[in-house]
């Protein structure tokens, strides 16, 4: 089966970096991406690269090569699903709100639409390709949505037929560029060997052979989800550990070096932090956790949410001891935010820490001065907006460091920005009104660098 365009439905973190890859790699593919969200399909056409929607170091290189010559972006959908031989599905995935499983089910509603926008356009064979993070057994449905067409197809010439395949995606934002050209694996899961040649067909373009891994549907379904919670589970134990360090005098990074060399624990996400951010960790975890229970598998589920316990006790307690070491009160108090994104080398907040700490400080009333290189005005006030919180204080979007310690009681490093480290912080303690803290949550602040200062610092799981 040859493929010569590919039709990829969602233009988001993955979408967007996932076919810009793709079409980079395969110049003889035409791969169109098409969004309902207009607005996201003019930004990734603006001529200025600067305005692309998403911020991934490397991708405003990729996309100059690529846009208009084989990658177009698009919100016409009929004639792009139309035209396809193969649709990666690649849409979001959020935790349902609403109804049975709120809070902890995925809310397969676009999905599923996607699904029937593809039964209702397309021509002839389609490979379709679940690009998103899914439920185990999500395929079943899709397959299910596009058979129905089988009746219309009795009156057809040109029948629609289907075959279904997953194909998650293992991307880490702030580096989707290198870990798409150079993946640890690739991971199909299918039944039909005909389709699934031609998906890894596209792969061999770039990606060595023994890299690509192929299993059935429910395998490769479950094992992104798997992927997630183990690489948030390593999140959670290190910060347990980090609260352990603080109480006992040990240093975390130490810990986590000592431990690290060990080569069956291995010396990757070991970071102790202000918890894990980002739309998946969580998101996966519970889905996880309703699936155990759903297929009746308490024990399972209690001990993959304590996960996302673990998570959330851990930003709670930042936030706690920056109101105990400032006397028990922010109220009035200036507190500078370092670093609003979930992690550096993105514009992504969502599930962010900063803002779970930013509203627990602004509920007691603290006057924020926020500084982010990357993210925006509008996007920080949406996320406040969406955290139900009792706004008792001031925030305010800054444009530089010294901005933001400009009069401030305390500065919270909550992202690990290149530009955070080595800071002259002899300036920086000048700017500020004392007595003045500095709590670093990401170990970006050596302790020699404010020797000479009259600051005080904190920094997570450094025990005294
Ligand atoms: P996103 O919200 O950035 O993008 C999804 C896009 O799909 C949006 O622009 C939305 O408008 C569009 N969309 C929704 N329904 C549509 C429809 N019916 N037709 C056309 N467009 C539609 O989400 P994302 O971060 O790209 O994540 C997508 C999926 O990939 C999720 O399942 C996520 O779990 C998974 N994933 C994400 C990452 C990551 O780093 N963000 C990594 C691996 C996997
Ligand atoms: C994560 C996974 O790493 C990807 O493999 C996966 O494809 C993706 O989720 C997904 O499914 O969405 P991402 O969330 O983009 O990628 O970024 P990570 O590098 O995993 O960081 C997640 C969070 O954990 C960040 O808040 C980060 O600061 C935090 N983290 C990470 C730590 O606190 N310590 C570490 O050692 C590593």
């Amino acid at each position: 089966m040859k493929i010569r365009k590919i039709c990829c439905i969602g233009a988001g973190y993955v979408g967007g970096p996932t076919m810009s890859v793709i079409a980079d790699k395969c110049s003889d593919l035409e791969v169109k991406v098409v969004d309902i969200n207009k607005e996201r399909i003019a930004a990734w056409n603006d001529s200025d690269l600067n305005n692309l929607p998403i911020f991934e170091p490397g991708l405003d290189q990729i996309i100059s090569r690529t846009r208009g010559r084989n990658l177009f972006f698009s919100s016409e959908m009929e004639k792009s699903i139309a035209n396809a031989d193969m649709i990666f599905i690649s849409v979001n995935t959020p935790t349902k709100t609403k109804g049975l499983g709120a809070g902890q089910a995925s809310d397969l509603s676009w999905v599923e639409a996607s699904a029937r926008q593809v039964a209702k356009y397309a021509e002839g064979h389609t490979i379709v390709i679940e690009k998103s993070t899914l439920p185990v057994r999500t395929a079943q449905a899709i397959k299910e949505i596009l058979e129905a067409t089988k009746k219309e197809n009795a009156k057809n010439k040109n029948p629609k037929t289907f075959s279904v395949l997953s194909n998650p995606e293992f991307l880490a934002e702030g580096t989707a560029i290198s870990d798409l050209e150079e993946p640890d694996r690739v991971l199909i899961g299918g039944e039909d060997p005909e389709a699934i040649k031609a998906l890894v067909n596209i792969y061999l373009n770039w990606v060595p052979i023994e890299k690509i891994i192929c299993t059935n549907l429910w395998s490769s379904e479950l094992s992104k989800l798997a992927a997630n919670a183990f690489l948030a589970q390593r999140i959670s134990s290190i910060n347990s550990i980090s609260a352990f360090c603080e109480a006992t005098g040990a240093d975390i990074n130490e810990v986590a070096k000592a431990i690290g060399t060990d080569k069956r624990i291995g010396n990757q996400f070991l970071s102790a932090g202000p918890g894990f951010g980002g739309s998946c960790f969580k998101k996966d975890i519970l889905n996880l956790v309703y699936l155990s229970g759903y297929f009746g598998l308490p024990e399972v589920a209690n001990y993959w949410n304590q996960v996302v316990v673990l998570n959330t006790w851990q930003q709670d307690r930042i936030y706690k001891i920056v109101l105990e070491k400032l006397f028990g009160t922010v109220s009035g108090k200036n507190i500078a935010i370092l670093g609003f994104s979930f992690k550096a080398n993105t514009n992504d907040t969502r599930e962010s820490p900063s803002i779970r700490i930013s509203c627990d400080l602004l509920e007691e009333g603290a006057l924020l001065s926020i500084y982010d290189p990357k993210v925006s005005f509008e996007r920080i006030k949406e996320d406040f907006e969406r955290f139900s919180f009792n706004n008792q204080g001031i925030w305010k979007m800054v444009n530089s460091i010294p901005d933001a310690l400009k009069n401030a009681d305390a500065v919270l490093i909550l992202t690990a920005w290149d530009e955070f480290f080595g800071l002259d912080w002899k300036y920086l303690a000048s700017l500020m009104r004392s007595p003045a803290w500095v709590f670093d949550t990401r170990s970006v602040v050596k302790r020699q660098e404010i020797k000479n200062t009259s600051l005080n610092l904190w920094k997570l799981g450094e025990g005294s």
